[in-house]
């Protein structure tokens, strides 16, 4: 078939809302594209864990300690099932991982924030994985197949983190006033940063075109933000607290809220590496894949020997 054909046959799918699956004929631009997001975001499940992590052992009761071991094991999984999807686009797992530990790879700007009290675990699990889930919606009817049927297990299971992250909230915010102050303290810190999980202005996006054209996404970046803002504010409200923007105001013509600039500064200083804990984060993963060079050595070995004594 010749290349027009091709281009043809694969915009044609697009428009019939079809997944375009591994063995497909898709753009090379395509495939590039999708590479570069999926693997941020399978990177940033997996760096997710480490702010989380700084907490396990010192989760305030076993119930809690419980719950967050399981939410950080998910974001693990999560990380699996997305380098899995990258890698039926002809990329393998260790060139993904060289590039995110040799920092050419990107991973969400949000976890490059300290969780320096426990109520900072609430307002990750409320607010960045309700970010998260927000954007994350659109991507389980993503145009390539692998990636969209990843999202829908994940969605799942942010849901659930999204509520565990309220409920910590909900305890502290209805506690003494010293936990209130705690939590409105980490609701300050942390919302301008899950604001900032939606990407650029639209008008200052440069993948969102292709993005869009081709399915990947299915909304804009201002159109998400938007919408966790409206979805948000309430359960601040439920909660007693205050968002920490002094421009919010509802506005009744958009049924929607006006709120604030974001801190654009502040964004691209963190994701050029330039944010409070990036190099942390990143010694921290380096570190841990060096000290888990045995496991998979071992299981190299296992599997080298089971496919030896299958072919005898
Ligand atoms: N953090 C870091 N980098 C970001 C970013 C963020 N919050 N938002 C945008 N960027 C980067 C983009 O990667 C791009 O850089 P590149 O061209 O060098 O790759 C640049 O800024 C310009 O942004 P664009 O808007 O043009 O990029 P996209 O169209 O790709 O939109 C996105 C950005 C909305 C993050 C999109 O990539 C996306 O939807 N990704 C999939 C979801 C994802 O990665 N989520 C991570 C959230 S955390 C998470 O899921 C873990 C959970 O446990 C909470």
């Amino acid at each position: 078939m010749d290349q027009i054909k091709l281009e043809e046959n694969f915009q044609a799918k697009l428009d019939r809302n079809e997944m375009i699956e591994p063995k497909d004929w898709m753009p090379e631009n395509y495939r590039k594209h999708l590479i570069r997001q999926i693997s941020q975001h399978a990177h940033s499940e997996i760096i997710g864990m480490l702010p989380e992590g700084n907490w396990i052992t010192r989760a305030p009761s076993m119930r809690r300690k419980i719950v967050l071991l399981a939410k950080v094991q998910d974001e693990a999984g999560h990380g699996l099932y997305l380098y899995s999807a990258a890698e039926s686009m002809g990329i393998s797992r260790d060139e993904l991982l060289d590039q995110l530990h040799t920092g050419k790879a990107k991973y969400s700007s949000i976890f490059n924030y300290p969780t320096l009290t426990w109520s900072d675990i609430g307002a990750v699990g409320w607010l960045v994985d309700g970010a998260a889930i927000m954007n994350q919606v659109m991507l389980q009817r993503t145009s390539y197949g692998p990636y969209a049927r990843a999202m829908v297990r994940i969605c799942k299971e942010e849901s659930f983190h999204q509520r565990q992250g309220f409920e910590i909230m909900q305890v502290l915010a209805k506690g003494t006033p010293e936990q209130k102050a705690m939590a409105q303290d980490s609701l300050n810190r942390w919302w301008w940063p899950s604001l900032m999980m939606f990407g650029p202005a639209d008008d200052n996006s440069p993948n969102s075109a292709n993005a869009l054209k081709w399915k990947i996404k299915r909304e804009s970046n201002d159109q998400l933000r938007q919408r966790f803002v409206n979805q948000t504010v309430p359960q601040v409200e439920y909660l007693g607290l205050t968002v920490p923007d002094k421009d919010l105001k509802w506005n009744e013509e958009k049924k929607g809220y006006d709120f604030g600039e974001v801190n654009w500064e502040e964004f691209y200083n963190v994701i050029k590496g330039n944010g409070p804990c990036n190099k942390e984060r990143l010694s921290a993963k380096v570190q841990s894949h060096k000290d888990g060079a045995w496991v998979r050595e071992a299981a190299n070995a296992y599997a080298a020997k089971k496919n030896k004594v299958a072919a005898a």
